[in-house]
């Protein structure tokens, strides 16, 4: 019987200088890193947009573009609320999700293929998004800043109904097309 060595590595990750030291550091430095996500997807939409096929998936996007730049207001309100200046922190997670859905559409033929790819990447954009603010929800209530977390909870319902609507256009139009 093969001995099973260990190779796990149990090095204790050195914080940088400015890391954060409580759940209100964690929570702000969260708040920058969705407001940049929510920022940079103002400027992706259109593009998605632009290069969808399906009438329906095109004003999916479209509708969620104008939900987006209420989500950007939204945590401006939500900054406001506790107190602190509204800052970007580039988020590496949003940005690599959005530069995968950038090489789907290239290599893709447009049409009912990219249409399943764009709704493919818009998900996991989604997916993102609701994580995000389910956590920063449940950091709200913890540190009882009520506004915040009542604003933080409907943007929260506005992706998850955005990722219900894009799979249903996935269900009905595209799947059957794409194959
Ligand atoms: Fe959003
Ligand atoms: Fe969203």
């Amino acid at each position: 019987m093969a001995t099973t060595k260990s190779t796990s590595s149990e090095t204790k990750i050195k914080s940088k200088s400015n890391a954060a030291k409580d759940l209100k550091d964690l929570f702000e430095d969260s708040l920058k890193d969705i407001y940049w996500a929510e920022k940079e997807l103002v400027k992706s939409l259109p593009k998605m947009e632009k290069n969808a096929t399906s009438k329906k998936l095109k004003t999916a996007i479209s509708l969620h573009l104008e939900e987006t730049k209420q989500h950007v207001n939204r945590l401006e309100d939500v900054f406001r609320s506790i107190g602190v200046k509204a800052k970007t922190e580039k988020c590496d997670a949003m940005a690599g999700l959005l530069e995968e859905g950038k090489s789907i559409m290239e290599e893709t033929e447009a049409g009912a293929v990219r249409d399943a790819g764009i709704i493919a990447a818009s998900q996991k954009v989604e997916h993102y998004e609701i994580a995000t603010y389910g956590t920063l929800a449940a950091f709200a209530k913890v540190l009882g800043h009520k506004d915040a977390l009542k604003l933080l909870l409907e943007t929260l319902k506005e992706e998850k109904s955005c990722d219900e609507k894009l799979t249903s256009i996935a269900d009905t139009n595209l799947n059957s097309k794409a194959e």
